[in-house]
């Protein structure tokens, strides 16, 4: 059969599908051993299952795969080619099954915009999910001014929803300096032609020192961010790097970036440093325990899996929800912390350096390798 004619299935129309419940069959054909490394985790009724293209093709019957002949099944590969060879094989043993469109390097590249509940400055929240890698950013609006934190670098998403808000941004954040994917941060100022808001402590290589070579503004502890009828309020919470910040609003809304997330805290060792950062993780968490109100929803930078949200689907919990049942923000006791932190620690991914050496404009990236040193859910979290 023509390439052309093998059903498919945009990735964008398959999170939407999943998000919203769907029982859909995803078969990923990729090698054991990527799969292992990032697969689809999307939704409450997914039915996920593995098997390599090449081993697929040689079955004489499909009974070992698994799936169920009356669901349809959205087959996925590392770029969408090989899922065709799989899903026509499937359809002419009567599966309904739909090759999904550019692959995992599509699915990477899925966003999925979350609105919240305004609050008295603001009157849109946005959670922007980009599923493949478990990372969320957000758009703020207040007068139709938007303020965009932690934009990863397809700016289109942004764009789009920024038009659908109605909305002008006047301005960038980045709560740290990532590691896990590129940052839009600077692109986006560029185009926007808006500030770019960063700690200054950030704004350096942990591993030697160099300056970033990027044009920002320094974001101090207790600076505030003013745009439209909201003024946002950054607390410096050192310990996944030096520089994290959290973002308050109206006194209601936290956004922690990587500091803290809602069943797990950022991990400390991506410097280099990981006792030293440790110790400022902890006084971070003892400082945010002091000043921070319950009823403060913390809106993190990234979750891991499917139980860090909430029944709308949006990654989020209020403050003391998180005191009590976050494994790491519960521990009370400083040595016990650094030990539990210790007792977690693994190896970072090597593309980490690379991607923060390039969030720091000291290296160029090309779009496909931006891809392949993407590729994969964020492993910023201590598990
Ligand atoms: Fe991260």
């Amino acid at each position: 059969m023509p390439d052309s004619l093998i059903a498919q299935i945009p990735p964008q129309e398959l999170a939407e599908r999943l998000d919203q419940g769907e029982p859909l069959q995803v078969l990923d054909v990729r090698a054991p051993e990527k799969v292992a490394a990032g697969h689809v985790a999307l939704g409450s009724a997914l039915d996920f299952r593995a098997m390599p293209n090449s081993k697929l093709l040689g079955l004489s019957s499909l009974d070992p795969v698994g799936l169920d002949r009356t669901r349809p099944v959205a087959v996925i590969c590392n770029r969408g080619n090989s899922s065709k060879q799989s899903t026509a094989f499937l359809r002419e043993r009567g599966y309904e099954a739909f090759s999904v469109t550019g692959g995992m390097a599509a699915w990477e590249q899925v966003y999925v915009a979350r609105p919240l509940v305004p609050t008295p400055s603001l009157a849109h929240v946005v959670q922007l999910d980009r599923l493949g890698k478990g990372a969320l950013s957000y758009i703020l609006v207040s007068d139709g001014d938007a303020l965009v934190v932690d934009p990863g670098r397809h700016l289109d998403r942004y764009d789009s929803a920024l038009a659908d808000l109605g909305a002008t941004p006047v301005a960038v954040v980045d709560t740290h300096m990532h590691a896990d994917y590129l940052s839009g941060a600077r692109a986006a100022a560029d185009r926007w032609q808006v500030p770019y808001f960063v700690h200054q402590d950030d704004a350096v290589s942990p591993y030697d020192g160099a300056p970033g070579r990027f044009a920002h503004q320094p974001l101090s502890d207790g600076d505030t961010i003013a745009f439209g009828r909201a003024a946002l309020r950054a607390v410096h919470v050192p310990g996944h790097t030096l520089g994290s910040v959290a973002l308050l609003a109206d006194d209601g809304l936290a956004l922690t970036g990587d500091f803290l997330f809602v069943r797990s805290i950022g991990r400390p060792d991506l410097g280099g440093q990981p006792d030293a950062w440790a110790r400022l993780l902890w006084q971070s968490l003892e400082r945010v325990r002091r000043e921070w109100s319950g009823d403060l929803l913390v809106l993190p930078g990234h979750y891991a899996n499917e139980e860090e949200r909430r029944a709308d689907r949006v990654v989020a919990a209020r403050f003391d929800v998180i005191a009590a049942t976050n494994q790491a923000a519960r521990i009370q006791d400083q040595s016990a912390f650094l030990a539990w932190v210790a007792g977690h620690q693994v190896t970072p991914p090597e593309a980490y350096r690379t991607i923060k050496q390039a969030n720091l404009g000291l290296l160029d990236v090309s779009d496909s390798d931006a891809d392949v040193l993407e590729s994969g859910p964020n492993q910023c979290a201590v598990r």
